[in-house]
């Protein structure tokens, strides 16, 4: 896990103005909450007054609101933090007095898109942070996104990034995918190269599928003219996984996993499927429906997978060319570890919530002192050993 990435928290239609809303991300507690005007907020969860969770239970009933002048209240003594992580008022030394300088959590940068709040965890400036990710079809005249769909797994995200890079798993997890019985005797995944994505941040490869032709039951509108086609994608950062699906050369789907890392075997999947292919929103629903299918024939085995992480070194499995573009994957893992942002998880294992808790560090804390809470131990850049060179 590593922090200085954009990470979705919660979906828009999730967050009102009424109640905050707790998630963990990177093995920590975050808030979220929304100003009166709309504004999301993003902040650390942990009260520096005596260690209370912000979004946590709340006792004093629905006369007292959580939110009150765009502050989230402490549920414990009522202490009220603003959207930048400041305290503005402590109620026992008298609402208005002055707020001691060390009562501040850190609040993280927000951004509003795709029907989702993503926050920036991390401590870059804002020149230095890789920004979140453009999707150039987004609202553009002939495309068409789905409802986000939350998907909810017990395995570690870089588990399921490299699942999505995966050209040769389709046959045998996915019985609507390919060929369903396989052909012994011409049955093989085509070579494919992979680059580095042109948004930067990630790699990208395309594959030619083998397939056989669509299912005109299925597939009212689509016909493919060769019985095969075009499927690949890329990565971007540590945590977003682009799958395009080319029905026809220009006209499929291109689907973005968002992925939340909870914690080392919990991961919450943020899945947006946008389309330039049966447009009608009668689609929207089967489309829906067999994305949660497929998605739940991939979560019955990575689920099961052995190490939970992906292993340190590549000579721990036996990789094979098609696992080119997973390989590709962890070459920029690499890069994000040579930057020295990945998250001790060691360290943060044996001491997180016993006698200390951490926080991820925000960009505040580069400029300003007196933080209460200790930025979660980061490893100081460790590289994988070993890479093949089978990209
Ligand atoms: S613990 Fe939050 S106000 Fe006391
Ligand atoms: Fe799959």
């Amino acid at each position: 896990m590593f922090i200085n990435f954009w990470y979705p928290i919660i979906r828009s239609e999730d967050l009102s103005t009424k109640s905050p809303e707790k998630v963990m991300v990177l093995g920590t507690n975050l808030v979220a909450f929304r100003s009166q005007a709309g504004q999301a907020h993003v902040l650390s969860d942990t009260c520096v007054h005596r260690g209370a969770s912000l979004g946590g239970p709340w006792s004093a009933g629905e006369h007292t609101p959580r939110i009150v002048n765009d502050c989230i209240v402490c549920p414990y003594h009522g202490w009220e933090f603003d959207g930048e992580g400041h305290c503005q008022n402590i109620p026992s030394v008298g609402y208005g007095n002055k707020v001691n300088a060390r009562a501040k959590v850190d609040s993280y940068p927000v951004q509003e898109k795709y029907g989702i709040i993503f926050a920036f965890l991390g401590d870059l400036p804002a020149e230095e942070r890789p920004p979140l990710l453009d999707i150039e079809e987004y609202e553009q005249e002939g495309w068409r996104a789905n409802q986000v769909l939350v998907l909810d797994v017990d395995y570690y995200y870089e588990r399921s990034i490299e699942n999505a890079l995966d050209p040769a798993h389709n046959e045998f997890v996915h019985p609507s995918h390919g060929f369903t019985a396989i052909n012994r005797d011409t049955y093989r995944v085509n070579d494919y190269k992979t680059e580095d994505n042109q948004q930067g941040w990630g790699m990208w490869f395309m594959h030619k599928f083998n397939a056989p032709p669509l299912n005109p039951k299925v597939w009212e509108e689509i016909r493919t003219e060769s019985g095969a086609l075009w499927a690949g994608g890329g990565t971007y950062g540590p945590n977003t996984v682009i799958t395009h699906i080319n029905i026809q050369p220009t006209a499929g789907f291109r689907q973005y996993f968002f992925e939340q890392p909870i914690s080392e075997n919990k991961t919450r999947i943020f899945f947006l499927n946008m389309r330039n292919i049966m447009l009608n929103t009668k689609h929207d629903g089967p489309i829906h429906a067999r994305n949660k299918a497929i998605a739940k024939q991939d979560i019955d085995i990575l689920e099961a997978l052995h190490p939970t992480l992906t292993p340190i070194s590549n000579t721990k499995e036996v990789l094979m060319p098609a696992d080119k573009a997973v390989i590709a994957y962890r070459k920029w893992l690499n890069k994000f570890d040579e930057a020295g942002w990945r998250i001790n998880l060691k360290e943060f294992r044996r001491i997180h919530g016993k006698d200390k808790a951490f926080a991820i560090p925000c960009p505040a804390r580069k400029n300003s002192k007196n933080w209460v809470i200790e930025a979660i131990p980061l490893v100081k850049k460790r590289t994988r050993n070993k890479l093949s060179k089978a990209s």
